[in-house]
């Protein structure tokens, strides 16, 4: 059976351009409840565990240095097959591929500042909101 949560990060660029709120909204509007959320800095190394799937790709340190840059907003979204939803909501990686009404096309600068993260597994929702949140930080 499906999780009921995933994870999601609003990165650098959109924390930094005050998009945080409007994301939030989205995320609410669209039926996600928030189970756990705050505010960090990774570091590279960090970064660089967050992101180890991606080591070896041409835009992977430039990724590394960019999730590192400043502060991301982190949180846990609780819905009914909450990953395969919350990647409909977010949309394609790249914002110009990305549907109407999906929070990159809204709101992502590049497919390098696409203003979110989402899981895209279940096992990854579990591993990432682990790496960020111990249980007494979940409500
Ligand atoms: P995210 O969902 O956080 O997962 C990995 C990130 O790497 C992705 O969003 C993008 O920001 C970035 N990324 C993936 N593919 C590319 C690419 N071809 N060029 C630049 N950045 C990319």
């Amino acid at each position: 059976m499906a999780l009921n949560y995933t994870f999601t990060m609003i990165k650098p660029a959109a924390f930094k351009n005050n998009l945080s709120g409007s994301i939030l909204k989205e995320i609410n509007e669209h039926g996600f409840k928030i189970r756990a959320m705050k505010l960090t800095k990774l570091t590279k190394k960090q970064a660089k565990q967050f992101y180890h799937i991606h080591k070896g790709k041409p835009f992977y340190d430039d990724l590394i240095q960019f999730m590192s840059s400043g502060p991301v907003l982190v949180a846990i979204l609780e819905k009914k097959n909450a990953v395969k939803e919350y990647r409909k909501l977010i949309g394609s990686t790249d914002p110009t591929q990305a549907d109407e009404g999906t929070l990159r096309k809204m709101f992502a600068e590049s497919k390098s500042h696409n203003a979110v993260h989402g899981s895209d597994s279940d096992e990854n929702a579990k591993l990432e909101a682990d790496f960020f949140f111990s249980r007494f930080e979940r409500y």
